[in-house]
């Protein structure tokens, strides 16, 4: 299973030199060696009694990483003042200047890929396959937002009448706070940041605790690559610890946020309990993500892109499958199949490189993944799992499968490698769909099938922000697969899509009178 990977990567934008330095870098990294990492701590830190937690590696509980300092309310305030102060300066530099930082940038993430590789394997728990594609992800983020930026940002002439000129201009908001999760850590946490900062906005970035390090180290290029430090400024611990500081400060004057449903809630409610200006709010967060296959999908195909839509990254991606609906007399051949690729799955060390998948982020979803297998163990019609290929002391949790009556299927999003399983006859298309968009999520849909009007029908009726057919359902590619969803799954718009830095902008209509 490791090599399927491979061509599914090629097309989603690896060139033949990229495949052939992947095997390459196999070699290098197992023997990578690192001298330690830090967030959010001055040099002379230990002088001064500043305290750090160390950070250790969800792949090897033993394995320390470097050191985190959390900031507290304080640390918050004085960032804010730092950042609004450079709002005028920045603003005022050239687009095209704002979008060459983003190039410098893209250049050094090339230059520095073996240590943000390791980062990604290491602090995230990526396998090399997923910390490659999340890597590329973020180089190309830079490029597209760069070019992007200078195309929507030039003023552009609107008609009018005679002896009157009018254009439209468009220009930074202010402070923009950058909200990111962990399971990202390099794509996203870049990604908002890239896009705020090309469109005139000084930022304060918020990663998320559990990959201070990978932030870090990606702030410390940006600042290398020309972003002015005073323009960026990343505050590291808890969100939870910092929550009102954040968003109650008046330099407000935007956030974008990748999250989780419930805390993109929290972030409006506060918002919308803030005296003076309205702060937009662009939140990108959970789903619940189908599949549909009917009797004409390929079985073989079929696994394949089940294994990678549920399992890759371990089940951690908001885009992958949770919820296969199997037309009745595809489960057979389906489920023996699915069962005996189980067997195979291999989930280990991300240093293995025969790993398929890595470990989960941290304790606390190894417990939440734990007791929700268990509960709902007990209500399967069928169940099939994994097992672990690697004894070493981290966060791992096997892949698992569950057929189950639609009524016990999961309501809320379930964040690991677990599949639950459906199934349906035919006739019941319509159902199917009804099911699927009254979740209230829409982030991504699958669909495998050979009939055009099946297609057709989820197409035009399936309430989904990234629907894929007949392939695998994850690793969105910058501009050709603009991602991001719709009700509970998110604002829009899409990341990596010609759009997305609308919102980061206002927009200013300017008529002189000759
Ligand atoms: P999370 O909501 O727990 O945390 C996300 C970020 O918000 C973290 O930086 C966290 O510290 C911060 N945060 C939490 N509470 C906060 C508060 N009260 N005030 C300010 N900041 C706060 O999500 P997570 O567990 O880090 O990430 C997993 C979730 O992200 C999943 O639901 C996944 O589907 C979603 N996700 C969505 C997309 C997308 O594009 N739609 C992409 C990746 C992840
Ligand atoms: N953009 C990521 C994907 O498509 C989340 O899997």
């Amino acid at each position: 299973p490791a090599d399927l990977f491979l061509p599914r990567l090629n097309s989603a934008g690896l060139s033949p030199a990229d495949v052939e330095s992947l095997h390459r870098l196999k070699a290098g990294l197992a023997d990578f060696r690192f001298s330690s990492w830090q967030a959010g701590l001055p040099p002379d830190a230990a002088a001064d009694g500043i305290l750090a937690t160390p950070r250790h590696s969800p792949a090897d509980r033993h394995r320390l990483l470097g050191a985190v300092h959390g900031m507290n309310e304080g640390d918050v305030d004085q960032a804010y003042r730092q950042v609004r102060q450079a709002f005028p300066d920045w603003t005022r530099t050239p687009v095209s200047r704002r979008a060459d930082c983003l190039r410098t940038l893209a250049v050094k993430l090339e230059e520095h890929r073996t240590e943000l590789l390791y980062l990604l394997m290491m602090e995230g728990g990526k396998v090399l396959a997923d910390a490659w594609s999340e890597w590329r992800e973020a180089v190309d983020l830079c490029r597209y937002y760069a070019d992007c930026a200078e195309t929507l940002m030039a003023p552009r002439p609107l008609p009018g009448i005679a002896g009157e000129v009018n254009t439209l201009n468009w220009a930074g908001r202010g402070v923009f706070l950058c909200i990111s999760p962990w399971n990202f850590p390099l794509a996203i946490f870049l990604g908002q940041v890239a896009a705020a900062l090309v469109t005139g906005n000084t930022v304060l970035c918020k990663p998320a605790s559990q990959t201070s390090l990978i932030a870090a180290r990606v702030v410390a290029l940006l600042h290398d690559a020309g972003i002015p430090h005073e323009a960026l400024h990343a505050i590291y611990g808890a969100g939870r610890d910092l929550g009102n500081a954040l968003t109650d400060h008046p330099a407000l004057a935007g956030i974008v946020f990748t999250g989780s449903t419930a805390t993109a809630r929290h972030l409006n409610l506060q918002l919308a309990r803030r005296p003076g200006p309205l702060v937009p709010l662009i939140a990108e967060t959970g789903g619940l993500n189908a599949m549909i296959a009917d009797s004409s999908a390929l079985p073989e195909q079929l696994t394949i892109d089940i294994l990678q839509s549920a399992f890759n990254s371990a089940g951690q991606r908001c885009s992958a499958l949770r919820i296969l609906w199997l037309q009745e007399d595809l489960k057979n051949p389906l489920l023996d199949r699915l069962e005996g690729a189980l067997k195979s799955w291999r989930t280990g060390a991300p240093t293995l490189l025969a790993s398929d998948m890595g470990p989960l982020i941290d304790t606390a979803a190894l417990a939440q993944l734990q007791h929700h297998c268990t509960v709902t163990g007990h209500k399967a019609l069928w169940k099939a799992a994994g097992t672990l290929t690697d004894a070493a002391e981290g966060h791992y949790f096997p892949p698992h499968a569950f057929l189950l009556h639609p009524m016990d299927l999961p309501d809320q999003e379930v964040f690991g490698p677990v599949l639950h399983i459906a199934t349906w006859k035919a006739g019941e298309l319509d159902k199917v769909i009804g099911r699927i968009n009254a979740s209230g999520y829409g982030l991504t849909l699958g669909m495998h099938s050979r009939i055009p009007a099946h297609i057709r029908q989820v197409q035009e009726q399936a309430r989904v922000g990234n629907l894929y057919i007949n392939r695998n359902q994850i690793g969105a590619v910058v501009e050709s697969q603009p991602f991001g969803g719709e009700g509970l799954s998110g604002t829009g718009f899409k990341a990596g899509g010609p759009h997305y830095l609308m919102r980061f902008c206002v927009e200013r209509t300017v008529t002189e009178n000759l």
